[in-house]
Formats: C-alpha cells, structure tokens, sequence
C-alpha cells in the first residue's frame, strides 16, 4: 500500500526535535479546550519560527494573533535574552491561561501581551519592528500587512501563516471568503514591488516577505 500524507506527517515530528513538558501540556490544554485547536502551530513550525529568531536575532517581534501562545513562547526563546516580542490577541478569554504558559516557559519578562484587536492596537505601537508574524484571522491578512509594514524596518522580515490554507488556495470558489482572503492577500505580496517574497510549502504554508524599500 502506498505511503500517505499522515505517514510523511508522521515521519516529520519524529525527525524534529521533540517539544518540551510546557508545550507538550500547552498543546493538551489547547485540545482539551478549545473549539480549532488545530490552530496553534504546533512542533515542526514551532521549532522553525525559533530558530530563525535564533539566525535573525531581532530586537523587536510583533506576533498577530497569540491563540493560547504556542508560537509566542517559541519566539521567546529564539530571541532571548536581548529581543522583546509584542503579542496580540483579540479572545480575552485566552489571557490568563496565555499569561500563566509563558511564565511557566519562563519567557515572561520579555514578552509584552496585548488584549484587543490587532487592527487598532498595531497603529497604537510606537515600536519599530525587525519581524512580523500574521497569524490572526485570514479574512485580515491585507490589513494586518498594511498597518504592520511601515511598523518594520527595511531589510526586515514579515511571515505569514496558512497562505497555502490547506490547498485551497489553487482551486478558485467565489463564496470561499477565507481562500479569497488568502489569495488576495499573496497577490497583494507579490505585487509589492517594496519586497521579496517566497512561500514555504511548511505545514499550511509560510510566506516569508522581506521588505526592501519602504
Ligand atoms: C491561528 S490562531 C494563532 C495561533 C498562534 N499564533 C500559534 O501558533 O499558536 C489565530 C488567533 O488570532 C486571533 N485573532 C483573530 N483576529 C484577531 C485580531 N483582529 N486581533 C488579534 N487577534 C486576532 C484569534 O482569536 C486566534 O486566537
């Protein structure tokens, strides 16, 4: 019988660097309790947004989109001890169990938790930031990466999750709002003649935008 996808998933997590007990419980307190728990990043992507703080190391990240703070711990620590990450997340409901997994993470003090929408609070920051990462709702993206880019330095990064949204995006329906977002959204990227820009087929898909000139 041939090999599926679920085997080729299978054979990713068990050639990357297993999480340790605060993800590992933060990931079972995020199934246990919320309604797409499918949404937080997760091992391999978890990893790769570390290690790449760890190359880039930025001074300043700002995150759209915290959810229960998987990628926002995963951050942290690729920025620590010398970057601060701003975080953004609209649930308020989520901000205590998010405050109480970063202190466990021990990453607390250099993460800032913002409570509220993201497209009035981004205008807010007077911070001038080295990476970007759009993770809220894809209906926003567009927005999200107008009000985020005049916040990043030339020569920064802005990474966006989900833009290959399950595949969807090559299979054009009109009432598909989230796929039309997505695909609005890539447009918009490749057509900024402000960036350079490559999409990472890892796990949902990352855009990885450098921005050039302002
Ligand atoms: C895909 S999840 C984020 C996953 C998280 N980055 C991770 O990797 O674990 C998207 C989150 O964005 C939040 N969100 C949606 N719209 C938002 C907005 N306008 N401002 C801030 N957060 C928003 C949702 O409540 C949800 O928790």
């Amino acid at each position: 019988m041939g090999k599926t996808n679920n085997d080729l998933e299978l054979y990713l997590t068990q050639h990357t660097t297993p999480e340790d007990q605060v993800l590992t419980e933060l990931t079972r307190f995020t199934y246990l309790t919320t309604y797409n728990p499918r949404m937080l990043s997760g091992r391999q992507q978890g990893l790769f947004l570390q290690m790449l703080c760890s190359m880039l190391k930025p001074k300043r990240v700002l995150e759209i989109g915290t959810f229960t703070g998987y990628s926002a711990i995963c951050i942290a620590r690729g920025i620590m001890p010398h970057g601060i990450l701003d975080t953004i997340e609209i649930n308020d409901e989520l901000e205590e169990s998010i405050l109480k997994f970063l202190r466990q993470a021990e990453v607390n003090q250099s993460v800032n938790l913002h409570i509220g929408n993201a497209l009035e609070i981004i205008p807010t920051l007077d911070s001038t930031y080295d990476l970007a990462f759009i993770d809220g709702d894809k209906r926003e993206y567009a927005e999200y990466y107008k009000k985020v880019f005049h916040k990043v330095s030339v020569g920064g990064f802005i990474i966006a999750d989900n833009v290959l949204w399950d595949g969807k995006v090559i299979n054009f329906d009109p009432n598909d709002i989230h796929t039309n977002a997505i695909n609005t959204f890539n447009q918009m990227v490749q057509n900024d003649e402000r960036v350079q820009n490559v999409i990472l087929p890892m796990r949902d898909g990352l855009m990885l935008i450098q921005k050039v000139k302002d």
